[in-house]
């Protein structure tokens, strides 16, 4: 990273970056500044490495070039102290050059040295040793200005900034504008809780912190700025997950007068330059998927094409077993559907097991198996599989069958879970480093206990050719949604939305919402849609997720400056903290109730 769009490097402290130096410096006299990262002292010889954002580099005290006083003082120099040096930039001797570093072929001798700031002991080790294990995350996190100082961390936040840059810079030569949207607003659904910011001077109101900039991006297409993008800030209450922050960073994006190709073109063409800057593959046009026939083939809304196993339906070959489970989930409009492992009966009992236990995890009963042999089969689901069946299922010996009976529902999600669990059981390769995917045409709403709720927001517009069911069957309806899909992983959702007021209206009225609640709610919103909306979408991408995805760590903890933890809570500067009594009157807050519970700090 030396010097890339740096400019210059020297400031009124130094002259250049430790990083930055090459054998061609040799001879030069320089001052450089950065910390003490590692000391060798060799009684008369101490060497240090000297570490600032470009990198490191060798610098050394010695009796004939470092002026005595330095000398002593180097002696004592603590780890992490920040320090200033003068001196002269000297060429290794060819057995003491370092290959591995780009500043390999000098050192740096110093003859002065000044300590600006000594260090105490740093809490977590910066320098570690290469048999070191990191800290624990937890210590780590709560001492992030020590941690951020690790070369990972800082290469992460290095690429995390060459994309938002490059992002930027595509949007700008596409014509798009970047303009904010309000932090302190009204709730923007997007399926989570909201942040609630109490309001001093309007007491028992409050303000969301958005969830998305959603509304305010359709307002701005109403009201003509008809190409929008924002990184922007979105903040969720919800269960956190390793891909999952509270807080989290979107390049969200809007158009006027596009169809579903558009947006996908740009993403595209946004993703093979993000993806040339990460050092990764993307090479559009992406795959392109409906919802339905994703969760058919894989049991997945956003399936890993690194693999390309997919799901067999023995619906037809099995359905008339004798066997009661495999009938009933057919006569109930089940389907039996499952995996075919070639050479999966290697499998031991124990790892099947642990399939199982995934299927388990993810609603379905159980997982039905059997092994094919030479002279037949074995496994629970063997007992019921003739020579005809086993003939159908296309298994051979040595082959392993895993299945689910019922309704897709049900087994959707759990045959998802054994895929991943069975590639990585059986040891299966990935055929392909980089799978993008787009994945088209969700449904519009979903249910859940009896309730419909929006399939993504409510603003999504109905698949046209599905308008006509909207009333009477709106489980069935589709979506002009999509979403991008990398190595499993969501990257990004949008849709073309509802621009017409009144389909607007009917929307909210499907998903069980009344006059009075959808005027309080969204009223502003159906003002602007009914003031000349033209037909507009667009997207959002998670930059979080990206970068993660695209360096493959392993949580966006490692692409987040100042993440929180799987609990929200902010270790470093210690966030959330309770509320004293004099502050929570101010904002109007009644204190919890003796007895009701204080929430743990
Ligand atoms: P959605 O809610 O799908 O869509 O979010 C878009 C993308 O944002 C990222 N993302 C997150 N990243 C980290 N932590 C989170 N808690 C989190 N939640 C979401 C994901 C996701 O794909 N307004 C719509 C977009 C639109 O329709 O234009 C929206 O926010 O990468």
């Amino acid at each position: 990273m030396t010097g890339r769009g740096e400019g210059s490097e020297a400031t009124g402290f130094r002259s250049r970056t430790a990083g930055g130096l090459r054998s061609s410096d040799a001879g030069r006299t320089e001052r450089l500044t950065g910390w003490v990262h590692r000391r060798r002292d060799l009684g008369g010889l101490l060497f240090v490495d000297l570490r600032d954002r470009s990198g490191l580099v060798q610098i050394s005290f010695g009796p004939e070039w470092t002026e005595a006083e330095s000398l002593t003082e180097a002696h004592k120099l603590g780890s992490e102290s920040v320090i200033r040096v003068e001196g002269e930039v000297a060429l290794r001797p060819t057995e003491a050059r370092n290959p591995e570093l780009p500043t390999g072929d000098v050192e740096f001798r110093v003859q002065r040295l000044e300590l600006l700031n000594p260090a105490r002991t740093p809490q977590i080790p910066v320098y570690r040793g290469p048999d070191e294990d990191l800290a624990a995350e937890e210590l780590r996190l709560k001492h992030r200005h020590l941690d951020l100082r690790r070369s990972e961390l800082q290469a992460n936040l290095r690429l995390r900034h060459d994309l938002v840059l490059a992002t930027r810079n595509y949007f700008d030569r596409l014509g798009f504008l970047e303009i904010e949207t309000p932090i302190l607003t009204k709730t923007t659904p997007e399926g989570a809780r909201d942040y609630l910011v109490p309001s001093r001077v309007h007491p028992g109101e409050f303000f969301a912190l958005p969830q998305s900039p959603q509304i305010y991006k359709q307002v701005l297409m109403t009201a003509g700025y008809d190409r929008y993008v924002q990184i922007a800030r979105c903040f969720r209450d919800e269960d956190l997950r390793a891909d999952r922050q509270p807080e989290f960073t979107q390049i969200d994006l809007e158009a006027a007068f596009v169809e579903p190709d558009d947006i996908l073109g740009w993403i595209e063409g946004l993703m093979a330059e993000m993806a040339a800057t990460a050092e990764i593959e993307a090479v559009p046009p992406f795959e392109r998927m409906t919802h339905a026939e994703a969760l058919d083939r894989f049991g997945s809304d956003r399936p890993d094409l690194r693999w390309s196993l997919e799901i067999s339906d023995w619906t037809d070959a099995f359905g008339s077993a004798d066997s009661k489970i495999l009938r009933n989930a057919v006569e109930e409009g089940g389907r039996i559907r499952g995996f075919l492992l070639r050479e999966g009966a290697r499998l031991s009992r124990r790892e099947i097991e642990e399939l199982e236990k995934a299927a388990q995890a993810a609603g379905a009963p159980g997982l039905l198996w059997a092994k094919r042999t030479d002279d037949g089969g074995s496994g629970p689901l063997s007992r019921w599989l003739g020579e005809g069946e086993w003939e159908l299922s296309g298994a051979r010996p040595g082959d392993l069958i895993v299945a689910a009976a019922g309704p897709d529902a049900m087994t959707s999600p759990a045959l998802s879970a054994v895929r991943g669990s069975v590639i990585g059981a059986m040891g299966l390769p990935a055929e392909r480093d980089h799978a993008w995917l787009w994945v088209l045409d969700f449904p519009l709403f979903e249910e859940h206990e009896g309730r419909m709720h929006p399939g993504h927001h409510p603003f999504v517009l109905p698949h046209p050719e599905d308008l006509d069911r909207l009333d009477e069957d709106p489980l069935s309806v589709r979506s002009l949604a999509y979403d991008l899909v990398y190595n499993g992983s969501e990257l990004g959702s949008g849709s073309i939305r509802i621009h017409d007021p009144e389909l607007q209206r009917r929307v909210f009225q499907a998903l069980g919402m009344q006059e009075e609640e959808i005027a309080r709610k969204y009223g502003f919103l159906l003002e602007a849609l009914a003031s000349g909306a033209p037909p507009h979408g667009g997207i959002a991408l998670g930059v979080d997720r990206l970068v993660k995805d695209f360096i493959g760590a392993g949580s966006l903890r490692d692409v987040i400056a100042f993440p929180k933890t799987t609990a929200a809570r902010a270790l470093f500067e210690g966030a959330p903290t309770p509320l004293g009594a004099a502050e929570m009157e101010e904002l109007h807050i009644a204190p919890l109730r003796r007895g009701a519970g204080v929430p743990a700090s």
